[in-house]
């Protein structure tokens, strides 16, 4: 089999682009949270919330408007530019718009202030007032300059109810939210409750990070079985030694082939694909 160093960079690539959403994927804020053995469960706070906050600046009128999801990346907004919004992927989202009568509003600024390529959640949390205290952090804006922007999160614990999140301050860096729900309480108080539902709590994290890899593992040891079993198969029943003990020989060696097959085809959008005889061998 012969495959052409382009084609094979190209198919490396596109593991790559795989491999690295996977590991994304693993790493992103799920609004179950642990610290020290306490728990909060954020999932009801989730969904798209909006908050604005306007500020008279004659002859004009400022409108900082925010938006975020906590528990998962907003879709794009239809209808609005593609420069006038943030890229899919972020949390949160703050668009400066200025308003004057009579007249178009102009999108002035467009803030990611929290994404999910780079969210490195930092919890804290205290018990006087009992709250949660959550920071989520974006990109650097405008790009090119050292301003991390910084999504600040405060949650009160407030059994009564959720209340609406007040827009506090942004100072062009870290934008504060205070918010009160039963959300900011933590989930158990009681000391002897707490050891009780520890170790719960470490599997139920555990298992939700390597669900991946479990579904590797459990393709990589099917494999083998297969293997294994196969080539005892072929010994025991036709005294089979060396390749002969591959189950299914005569299509593990036409795989190389159908391999370079995909590869060739998958290249053939990028360049259109010239003779290609059986085998993948192609004509340079
Ligand atoms: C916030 O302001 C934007 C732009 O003016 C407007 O489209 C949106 O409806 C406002 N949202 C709220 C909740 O006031
Ligand atoms: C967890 O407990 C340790 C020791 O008690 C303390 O130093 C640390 O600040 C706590 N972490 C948080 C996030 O509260
Ligand atoms: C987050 O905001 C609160 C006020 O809303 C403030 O007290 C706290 O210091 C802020 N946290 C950080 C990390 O700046």
């Amino acid at each position: 089999m012969i495959l052409r160093p382009r084609r094979c960079h190209i198919f490396i690539l596109f593991s790559f682009f795989f491999l690295s959403d996977v590991v994304h994927a693993d790493s992103t804020f799920e609004c179950h949270v642990q610290i020290n053995g306490t728990k909060f469960d954020l999932t009801s706070l989730g969904g798209e919330r909006h908050i604005n906050r306007t500020r008279e600046t004659p002859p004009t009128t400022r409108v900082e408007s925010l938006r975020f999801d906590l528990c998962k990346d907003f879709t794009l907004l239809e209808g609005i530019g593609e420069h006038d919004q943030c890229p899919s992927g972020t949390r949160a989202c703050l668009t400066e718009i200025n308003q004057k009568p009579n007249e178009a509003d102009r999108v002035i600024a467009v803030i990611p202030l929290a994404q999910s390529s780079n969210l490195n959640p930092i919890y804290e949390t205290s018990l006087a007032p009992k709250h949660l205290s959550l920071l989520l952090h974006g990109a650097n804006y405008p790009s090119s300059s050292s301003s991390p922007q910084t999504f600040n999160l405060t949650i009160s614990c407030d059994p009564q109810g959720i209340s609406d999140p007040i827009f506090v301050d942004y100072d062009g860096s870290r934008l504060d939210i205070e918010w009160s729900a039963p959300a900011g309480c933590p989930f158990k108080d009681e000391e002897g409750k707490e050891d009780k539902d520890k170790p719960k709590d470490d599997t139920e994290k555990e298992a939700v990070g390597s669900g991946i890899g479990w579904f590797f593992l459990v393709i990589l040891l099917s494999f083998a079985a297969y293997l294994g079993l196969g080539a005892y198969y072929n010994y025991s029943t036709y005294g089979a030694t060396g390749f002969d003990l591959v189950p299914h020989r005569d299509f593990w060696k036409e795989v190389p082939y159908m391999f370079s097959d995909v590869v060739s085809h998958l290249c053939s959008n990028v360049r259109p694909r010239r003779t290609s005889s059986r085998g993948g061998y192609i004509s340079v």
